[in-house]
């Protein structure tokens, strides 16, 4: 009995610990690193169509993308794009998080070559 009620305490101490935790969250957040998940960005005509965006997003292809997806890696490690049939934000999803055999590349590139290699992805020089 004595047990249990010391073990009441311990779990509502726990639970004001956690409710400070939670309280104090947002504010440490701001102040240390980026959310988890970053809001999918805005992709309007005239960034996927900025020429300077392109050509950061064709050399982030040529340096990771192209050995695993480039028409010389076919057949190959990675399925053929088919960029008439995405949407910019479902590339830049899988170019983020991955999928499967699909690296996420979050940590590697930051969030504007991400965005430049969907831009060069969606455009018309874009060449496998
Ligand atoms: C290690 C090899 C590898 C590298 C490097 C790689 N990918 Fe992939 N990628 C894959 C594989 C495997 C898949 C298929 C995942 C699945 O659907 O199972 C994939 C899927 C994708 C898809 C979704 C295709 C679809 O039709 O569903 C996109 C878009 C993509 N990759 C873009 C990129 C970009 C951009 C880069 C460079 C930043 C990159 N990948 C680098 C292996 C790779």
């Amino acid at each position: 009995m004595q047990f249990r009620s010391m073990a009441t305490i311990l779990e509502s101490t726990a639970a004001a610990a956690a409710a400070f935790a939670l309280a104090a969250g947002p504010t440490n957040a701001q102040t240390t690193s980026a959310p988890a998940e970053e809001p999918p960005p805005n992709f309007d005509s005239a960034y996927l169509s900025n020429a300077a965006n392109i050509t950061t997003g064709k050399t982030v292809w040529d340096n990771q993308c192209r050995h695993c997806h480039g028409s010389s890696a076919y057949p190959g490690k990675a399925p053929k794009l088919t960029p008439g049939t995405y949407t910019p934000s479902f590339v830049y999803d899988r170019v983020t998080y991955g999928f499967r055999g699909m690296p996420p590349w979050k940590d590697v590139f930051t969030l504007e070559e991400r965005k430049a290699v969907v831009a060069y992805i969606k455009s018309n020089d874009f060449s496998p």
